[in-house]
């Protein structure tokens, strides 16, 4: 029952046993047929067994890059090796190796989940092996609605079911494409913990996300992607420590025009005209930071009525990545 495994199990550094390239990406680029390049020049290697979170605005290429690794979207030029195959001369042998979980919520209506899972694994030529199928539905509490029609599912259902199908021929290659777009708090802990298990039993996962808190969860790299460009790859810890920052509001009930001076140490800006004071401190770091804050509000007679944390979010990362780039 390898999907029971918890989710603190992810986010661990890969070890260097794992090292090996699973995908091997080289000077990779897309020009559709409109004539707009999705993707310049991408070179990235997968390592087997780790979690890759590839981050990136909406239209930095992302689908477009796992569309050409599973074959659904010829490349312009390039290469790319999935396992030591090539996608295009060796197409079948890469694609056995790749199971997708798609951005798009497409399914067949009127098919049983028992049915569509049977079939996708069909699809690659595998031989039937309902004790498999059995399992993958069962690691997904999918077995119950087994007989039930897709379209009988609820959102949540759908999307385990798409990724039921795309580990139904016992892929070693898991790509799954905003996983949790537009899920609930609670099925995204779930998704977690599938992925977490998945890859403790050595399945390697690529997945694209919006959601810092997930690549920060989960992922052992991550890769940031901006105007089909490849612009960091990077330990998740490293770009975390480098690049999270955590904001702290504090409303006042009195505004305040000036930061008094021995305020100064502390990252403080005044906001809201006066009623808020925002403080910017390292995502990673210790509260020693806020402990030291409040007490030097207090000395000062500084009070507050609420407060207010937030994380920065990929959005802002991203734009402070590509300010310090440019
Ligand atoms: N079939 C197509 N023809 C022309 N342009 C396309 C096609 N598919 C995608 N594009 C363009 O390529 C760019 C990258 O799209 P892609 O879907 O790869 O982005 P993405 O990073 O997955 O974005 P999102 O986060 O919104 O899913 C976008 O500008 C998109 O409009
Ligand atoms: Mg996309």
């Amino acid at each position: 029952m390898y999907l029971n495994n918890h989710a603190s199990q992810a986010g661990h550094s890969v070890q260097s046993t794992q090292a090996e390239t699973i995908v091997r990406i080289e000077g990779l680029s897309k020009v559709y047929e409109s004539g707009f390049q999705a993707l310049k020049n991408v070179d990235l290697e997968i390592r087997r067994g780790e979690i890759f979170a590839l981050l990136g605005p909406n239209g930095a290429g992302k689908t477009t890059l796992i569309s050409i690794i599973c074959g659904l979207v010829n490349p312009s030029s390039g290469t790319v090796h999935v396992d030591g195959h090539h996608i295009l001369h060796d197409y079948r042998a890469a694609r056995s190796k790749i199971g997708l979980v798609p951005q798009e919520l497409t399914t067949d209506a009127f098919e049983t989940v028992w049915s569509t899972v049977t079939l996708s694994r069909g699809l690659f030529g595998k031989r039937s092996n309902p004790a498999h199928i059995e399992k993958v539905l069962k690691d997904l509490t999918l077995w119950d609605k087994r007989n039930n029609k897709l379209m009988t599912l609820s959102g949540g259902m759908k999307r385990r079911v798409l990724i039921a199908k795309a580990l139904s021929h016992e892929p070693q290659v898991l790509f799954l494409d905003e996983p949790t777009a537009g899920v609930d708090v609670e099925l995204r802990r779930d998704m977690w913990n599938v992925v977490a298990a998945l890859r403790a039993s050595g399945v390697t996962i690529i997945l694209t996300t919006h959601y810092i808190e997930e690549a920060e969860e989960m992922a052992d790299r991550v890769g940031v992607i901006n105007n089909g460009e490849i612009v960091l790859v990077e330990g998740k810890n490293e770009l975390m420590r480098k690049l999270g920052s955590k904001q702290l509001t504090l409303h006042l009930p009195e505004k305040l025009s000036q930061l008094p001076p021995h305020l100064a140490q502390h990252q403080l800006e005044i906001a809201d005209d006066g009623h808020e004071l925002v403080y910017t401190y390292d995502a990673q770091g210790e509260d020693a930071g806020i402990a030291n804050l409040l007490a030097d509000l207090n000395q000062a007679g500084i009070h507050f009525t609420d407060l207010q944390t937030r994380q920065s979010s990929l959005e802002e990362i991203f734009v402070n990545l590509v300010k310090e780039r440019s």
